[in-house]
């Protein structure tokens, strides 16, 4: 089982915490004082039952990543199958809030328990198991704290799953314990994740919901998509309490960005424009104030006037074997023959791509005896 090292996290966009944790060993995201620090008084109304079954560590795994989707702009509402009596919601309503999110947060539930378990779900789970809860007192408890962005939805999620038609999902998080309850929601769900979005499946791993493990194990089978699973500090290793995984669809602003830049690296245009400029920084370093191109072509206009003169770097002529039969000027700039040259120059640069070899023994031939250096723009 993967555990996300901490490059992978921040290259997400996690918090990666300091502090004495296992987790941060093992790269986690986890640290309890921060969580405590961050989220302690809504973490305080929802614990030990009264809100929530989900430990800290897999409740501070989901509000970082609800952080980490408002962060990276990952376009999107949430949602959640699995709610009971609210309190993983509460929490990334609450961390929304924090960073005045404008996105819904819509809830899907039975609220009358579990529906009827296979025999893949193992012995631990049965039919209406979770019914403690007033959908009632769940609907009060969210306008009582002014959050009218959560939005619950009533029955079987095979019935209500078609309330996510239409919207797009920055985070989602499945925590209903079975095989087929997981199955009947998992891709849809992920069709709705924008790209770059998370998902989160609490019961991963449990070993009292092995038909949970099963689903995800399955529908990832087929996927590039990495299953991370939450990392755990000391204090919650114990069975029951270790589990939960998050998984990060392909794509969005860091994909774009990533095949920009990789596009950029292999564009000729931009790599020889950098080249250019870093040419021109290292003249100006060098105290290389006036200089000559070597080449009259299409080379040396595509590279005129270029950074040369924001470097405080002066083209003074350009230099051409047949300087005769082509053009007198270039952007300006005298073409002259190397042994014409009027005026003292600091340095000679190769202007070609195709014949910058040819061109630089030439010059070198020339400027050399005279003491004047060579540069090459491509090579060394
Ligand atoms: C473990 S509880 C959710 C706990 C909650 N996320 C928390 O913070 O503690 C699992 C919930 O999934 C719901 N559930 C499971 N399968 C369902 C289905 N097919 N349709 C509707 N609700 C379902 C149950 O009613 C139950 O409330």
């Amino acid at each position: 089982m993967p555990i996300a090292p901490v490059e992978v996290l921040e290259a997400a966009g996690l918090e990666s915490c300091a502090g004495p944790a296992r987790g941060v060993a093992l790269g986690a995201a986890l640290d309890e004082r921060l969580f405590v620090q961050m989220l302690g008084p809504v973490y305080d109304e929802v614990r030990d039952f009264k809100r929530t079954r989900m430990a800290w560590p897999r409740l501070a795994q989901l509000a970082a990543l609800a952080r980490a989707v408002a962060r990276l702009g990952v376009p999107g509402d949430y949602a959640e199958f699995g709610t009971w009596r609210g309190g993983s919601l509460y929490l990334v309503a609450e961390t929304w809030r924090r960073l005045e999110q404008n996105r819904d947060l819509i809830a899907f539930d039975s609220f009358a328990g579990l529906p009827p378990t296979a025999a893949r779900d193992g012995a631990a789970l049965h039919q209406g198991q979770f019914a403690d809860v007033d959908v009632n007192e769940v609907r009060a408890f969210f306008a009582s704290r002014g959050l009218s962005r959560v939005h619950l939805v009533q029955g079987w999620f095979q019935q209500t799953i078609g309330a996510l038609s239409g919207r797009t999902l920055a985070l989602a998080h499945i925590d209903c314990d079975t095989h087929d309850s997981t199955v009947a929601v998992l891709g849809r769900v992920w069709e709705a994740l924008a790209p770059g979005g998370f998902l989160v499946v609490d019961d991963y791993a449990h070993p009292d919901c092995p038909g949970v493990t099963i689903a995800v194990e399955e529908f990832f089978a087929r996927r590039e998509e990495v299953v991370w699973q939450t990392p755990m500090p000391e204090s919650a290793t114990a069975p029951g309490l270790n589990c939960s995984c998050w998984v990060r669809k392909r794509g969005g602003r860091e994909a774009n960005e990533a095949a920009r830049a990789v596009g950029a690296a292999h564009d000729p245009g931009i790599l020889r424009a950098r080249l250019v400029e870093l040419t021109a920084q290292v003249c100006a370093a060098r105290g290389l104030r006036r200089i000559a191109l070597y080449g009259a072509g299409r080379h040396t206009e595509s590279i005129l006037p270029g950074p040369w003169p924001a470097a405080g770097v002066q083209v003074v002529a350009i230099l051409d074997d047949h300087a005769a039969a082509s053009r007198p000027h270039v952007a300006g700039v005298p073409v002259v023959r190397p042994e014409a040259l009027p005026v003292p120059v600091d340095a000679v640069v190769v202007s070609s791509d195709r014949f910058e070899d040819v061109i630089a023994t030439r010059a070198a031939a020339v400027f050399g005896p005279r003491g004047v250096p060579v540069l090459k723009l491509y090579g060394r």
